[in-house]
């Protein structure tokens, strides 16, 4: 069974649903540990009860980007992860540490990659008045959210949305889509191919998925 570890920032709600995943039967990994940059994050917490090892390194008590990156990726490789999942890492990642996890490090973002990168997606997707709006799992590479795209959900934008109401659609995609995007890659069920992923010809079905509000 292939080893992961969990990079966390705060709520660590795709973290839940990564756990609840596994509890369930439907993500076959261990997961090694869960480290966060903050020690206030609520995932740790969630992670301790589910009995997952934890750590936390303070980006602040570092005197830069590389020495912190450092220090995290000596903690990650102390657990010999075969995927580096990041669930609300909000850390800008230096590019070393990025190579150095080249093809085993994914990212969960709330918009259609490459639309939104950065912050506040959900805002900027109003104020822009898109119609359709969703998250990405995607492998990290060293421009900031942005790398092969494994897995997309879209969802509507109504009328009557605000950042919360559209956040919150959006995240219970995020839900769905990073388990399976994990389960895919555990299961060895994807490749990166010139820099796009492949998917096993059985997943080409579910490589989309699209909210019911819009059946
Ligand atoms: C999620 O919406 C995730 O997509 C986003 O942070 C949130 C973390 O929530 N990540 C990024 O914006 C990365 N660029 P969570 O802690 O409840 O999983």
């Amino acid at each position: 069974m292939k080893n992961i570890v969990i990079l966390i920032s705060g709520r660590g709600s795709n973290l839940e649903a990564l756990i609840a995943a596994r509890q369930a039967g439907h993500l076959p990994v261990n997961i090694a540990a869960v480290i966060s940059n903050r020690a206030a994050a609520p995932g740790l917490e969630t992670a301790a009860r589910a009995g997952i090892a934890t750590q936390c390194i303070d980006h602040q008590t570092f005197a830069g980007r590389e020495a912190f990156d450092a220090a995290l990726a000596d903690c990650i490789d102390g657990f010999h992860p075969d995927l580096v999942v990041l669930a609300g890492f909000m850390r800008i990642l230096s590019d070393g540490f990025v190579r150095h996890y080249s093809g085993r490090l994914i990212n969960i973002h709330p918009s259609l990659l490459p639309s939104f990168a950065g912050l506040h997606t959900h805002r900027r997707a109003l104020e822009e008045g898109v119609r359709i709006h969703g998250c990405t799992v995607h492998f990290v590479t060293p421009a900031l959210d942005h790398g092969p795209v494994i897995i997309q959900a879209a969802v509507p934008v109504l009328d009557d949305d605000c950042e919360e109401t559209l956040a919150a659609r959006v995240l219970e995609q995020e839900h769905q889509i990073y388990p399976l995007a994990v389960r895919w890659f555990a299961e060895d069920r994807l490749r990166l191919e010139n820099g796009r992923v492949r998917l096993n010809a059985e997943l080409l079905a579910n490589s989309a998925l699209v909210s019911p509000l819009l059946r």
